[in-house]
């Protein structure tokens, strides 16, 4: 039998823990919110020292560019590793991630339109035509732009949770098209593209694996599920 002083015991521990839970989930997210805005914070700093180099335009584009990149394969590994680690928590930080690997790429495309092609529409629509690199770049920028304006969570009840899940499997897409982009852009060596595209092709491979073999596991227990 369950007595009153221990009621209340359970009752204030329950209280304490779930306080506890609060204060570290804050405390995580500010500290992940932070790190995830030291890159730029280092090229504001860089900028302001006048330390980006003899060219200083290039250099934050390519830092934006692959800012938005590397946030975007994070973004990508936190499912595997949520599957992997059984620590569910981790998929609360998931959407911060992938809005900061948008913010970057919000940033890397500022830059172009601003200080490399001066807000001349013509020359950017012709750019956008004539370099294939330029095109998957844009392409990449407009499925993450679809991406950012669908991530509040009042947008997902009204499309559905299965709808904005198919939806938002268009991030492989859109880090696919940011691995091509940046491996077109390279005129020679192509080891940094192709890690990125080895990294892509690892949790691809991760996703595919999982959803074989819970697919495996249903057909044997008779059900069917979309993953
Ligand atoms: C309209 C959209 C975009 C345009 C116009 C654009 C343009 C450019 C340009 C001009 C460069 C070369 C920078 C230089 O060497 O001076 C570049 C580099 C790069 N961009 Fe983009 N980009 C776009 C979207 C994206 C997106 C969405 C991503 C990532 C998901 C991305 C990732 C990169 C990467 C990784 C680099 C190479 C950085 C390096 O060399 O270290 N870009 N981009």
């Amino acid at each position: 039998m369950v007595t009153p002083i221990r009621w209340r015991t359970s009752i204030e521990g329950w209280i304490w823990q779930n306080s506890i839970d609060l204060v570290v989930y804050r405390f995580s997210k500010t500290l992940l919110f932070l790190v995830c805005l030291l890159p730029a914070a280092g090229l504001g700093w860089q900028w302001w020292h006048d330390r980006l180099g003899a060219n200083p335009i290039e250099a934050i584009s390519k830092d934006t560019g692959i800012w938005a990149l590397r946030l975007l394969l994070v973004t990508l590994a936190v499912t595997p590793l949520h599957r992997v680690t059984g620590w569910h928590g981790m998929m609360r930080y998931r959407r911060m991630l992938g809005l900061f690997a948008f913010f970057y790429a919000v940033l890397h495309l500022g830059i172009y339109l601003w200080l490399d092609q001066f807000f001349l529409w013509e020359e950017i629509v012709l750019d956008i035509q004539e370099r294939p690199f330029i095109t998957v770049g844009f392409a990449t920028f407009l499925i993450l732009l679809g991406l950012a304006v669908t991530s509040p969570r009042a947008i997902v009840r009204r499309m559905g949770g299965r709808r904005w899940q198919s939806f938002h499997r268009l991030v492989y897409v859109a880090a696919a098209g940011g691995v091509i982009h940046y491996w077109w852009l390279v005129k020679a060596d192509v080891r940094n593209p192709l890690f990125y595209a080895l990294l892509l092709g690892g949790l691809l491979a991760a996703r595919l694996l999982y959803s074989r073999w819970v697919t495996a596991l249903l057909h044997r227990s008779g059900r069917t599920i979309s993953i």
